[in-house]
């Protein structure tokens, strides 16, 4: 017999929408829920960089910062039209008023949050990320994104000192109490 729980469930359609901080663990958690629940998994940024057989870094360098928003637009506005799916998003996706929106439409939005040394333990390879240069800046820049991922968050998970498993296993119970898994 199924139970309300699993009709709930069964009729969402919403995506799963990792956002947060680089470093915050989004791609890698996101492939964990995708694989445990059999859905697909977006990551923006390969997707941007697959479509422009181009890294992200060479994009910032070669086009500019705005082209590469504007991409990150572009993948948002297909959402609507795509299987239901976790999709790990850029650090930066927040900052603009109509990817905040297109964000709020398309999914169910789980801020994963990190300090400032959490990041930067996590990430060696700084060259791959043109905008995180040095932790002075990164403090800056995640003291200006806090209350964007915060103002559109449905969920927010701690990933400090947590392992990517048990986070996305918190997630994933998360989502079963909101009868959305
Ligand atoms: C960015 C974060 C990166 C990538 C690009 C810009 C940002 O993604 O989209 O380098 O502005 O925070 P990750 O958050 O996956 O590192």
């Amino acid at each position: 017999m199924k139970t309300e729980h699993n009709k709930a469930a069964e009729q969402s359609t919403k995506h799963i929408i990792l956002i947060g901080f680089m470093g915050a663990g989004k791609t890698t958690v996101s492939r964990k829920i995708a694989r445990w629940q059999h859905l697909c998994c977006i990551d923006i940024d390969r997707y941007i960089e697959n479509q422009h057989a181009m890294r992200i870094s060479k994009m910032f360098i070669k086009y500019g910062e705005k082209y590469f928003r504007d991409q990150e637009t572009a993948f948002l506005r297909t959402l609507a039209n795509r299987d239901r799916s976790v999709i790990s998003t850029g650090g930066g996706i927040v900052l603009s008023d109509l990817n905040r929106q297109l964000l709020k439409e398309s999914g169910t939005i789980v801020y994963l949050q990190v300090t400032a040394n959490d990041v930067a333990a996590r990430i060696k390879n700084k060259r791959s990320r043109p905008l995180l240069t040095n932790e002075d800046q990164t403090r800056d820049l995640l003291d200006k994104r806090r209350a964007l991922y915060e103002q559109i968050a449905d969920i927010t998970i701690n990933t400090s000192d947590v392992k990517a498993a048990l986070v996305a296993q918190t997630i994933i119970t998360t989502l079963q109490d909101r009868g959305e898994l």
